[in-house]
């Protein structure tokens, strides 16, 4: 339930997701959840700030954040990754765009499943790759293995997986992964895996499964990137990590120059710790409330409006609306904010395969949530 408090401090906040669009409209698009985070995350920030203790922070953190990271991944997936192999990055992106730089040339194919998240599609083009697509089946979003043979061309070098799937929300099951290294092994791909959604997975059947641990040959053509990030609302804190186990990319980054990549700051770096140390029982509780928003956007689209389709996701907090069948165009989202006055994320940003969708982001008070949907519908009709 929110109350005006919550949306004043929501308002209030410095993010770009309640600052981007006028006091008129209601943000539902970039991937930050509207609840404050955890109480111990939040506890330590303050206990710093109370101190000052901003001072240069070392390398003490470049062992620190790893640690708990690997940790968390054993405990929560079974994967325990090779200390020695995670690094620690200020985003996510970073260590993919930096894999992509190394393990590919100009003029190379890089293999990406469409629709995409929208910097994947970016980094491409702007390195000078080839965009090979793989387009997700638009109704149930399986990956098929005939099809993902079928799609790679000549020259195709590396693999960007993301697992879970952002925009669509799909948790690929050990079948569609194996699938995945199938292909991978035949075309001798360099796989980067972005596995910073692997937290928030609602069904006991698809637990997350990292892809590196399919196999000591497959963890070794591969990157898996994360971050507390998605999990804890802490995008604006800048911490990622890691695992280097493809070794071509490693000796690249090892060898390029110190600083290039940049580093963490000691706020971001305690948050991640604090994260993956304390943060599984708060976790719990914002996976069952996210779970009770998911399946409430499923009913009310089904119920109030069935001409917009959705999959149900089996992870992220990410409804992936397929407008199709309305009459809001090539991209849904622009009606959305000029008439309804709320802000997803446009489809075409994400693909030619996100024609005619927009995403809707549910990590948000009940209430809010409610005042989105109203808004969707009314537009609609
Ligand atoms: C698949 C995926 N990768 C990376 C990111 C961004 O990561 P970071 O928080 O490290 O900037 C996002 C953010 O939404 C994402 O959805």
């Amino acid at each position: 339930m929110h109350t005006n408090k919550d949306i004043g401090r929501l308002r209030a906040l410095g993010g770009i997701k309640w600052q981007r669009f006028g006091p008129d409209v209601i943000p539902a698009w970039v991937a930050d959840m509207d609840f404050p985070t955890a109480p111990a995350i939040v506890n330590a920030l303050r206990g710093m700030v109370e101190a000052s203790d901003f001072g240069y922070s070392g390398s003490s953190f470049g062992d620190a954040v790893p640690m708990a990271w690997v940790d968390w991944s054993a405990r929560r997936t079974g994967w325990k990754p090779d200390l020695e192999r995670v690094r620690l990055f200020s985003n996510a992106l970073q260590p993919i765009a930096a894999a992509l730089s190394i393990a590919t040339a100009p003029g190379d194919g890089v293999l990406l499943f469409t629709p995409s998240y929208p910097p994947f599609l970016g980094m491409i083009e702007k390195a000078g790759r080839r965009l090979v697509e793989y387009r997700l089946d638009q109704h149930d979003w399986r990956i098929d293995a005939d099809a993902l043979h079928s799609a790679v061309e000549p020259r195709t070098r590396a693999l960007v997986l993301c697992n879970p799937h952002n925009p669509s929300g799909r948790s690929f099951t050990a079948h569609e992964l194996e699938a995945v290294a199938h292909v991978a092994e035949e075309y001798n791909l360099a796989v980067v895996s972005d596995e910073i959604w692997q937290d928030i997975v609602y069904t006991d059947e698809s637990q997350h499964i990292p892809f590196a641990s399919l196999g000591s040959h497959i963890m070794e053509r591969t990157v898996t990137v994360t971050s507390a990030s998605k999990s804890f609302s802490l995008g604006g804190l800048s911490c990622a990590v890691a695992h280097l186990g493809n070794e071509k990319v490693e000796q690249g980054i090892a060898g390029m120059l110190p600083h290039l990549l940049g580093g963490v700051s000691s706020l971001g770096a305690t948050a991640a710790i604090e994260a993956w140390t304390h943060g599984e029982d708060w976790l719990a509780e914002t996976v069952a409330t996210l779970r009770s928003n998911r399946d409430h956007v499923l009913e009310r689209f089904a119920l109030e409006l069935p001409e917009v389709s959705l999959a149900c996701p089996d992870a992220t907090y990410l409804a992936w609306l397929d407008f199709r069948e309305t009459s809001l165009g090539a991209d849904p989202a622009a009606a959305l904010l000029e008439q309804g006055g709320i802000a997803l994320s446009p489809g075409p940003d994400f693909g030619v395969a996100g024609t005619g969708f927009a995403r809707l982001n549910f990590a948000t008070h009940r209430t809010l949530l409610d005042e989105i949907i109203d808004r969707v519908i009314s537009v609609v009709r």
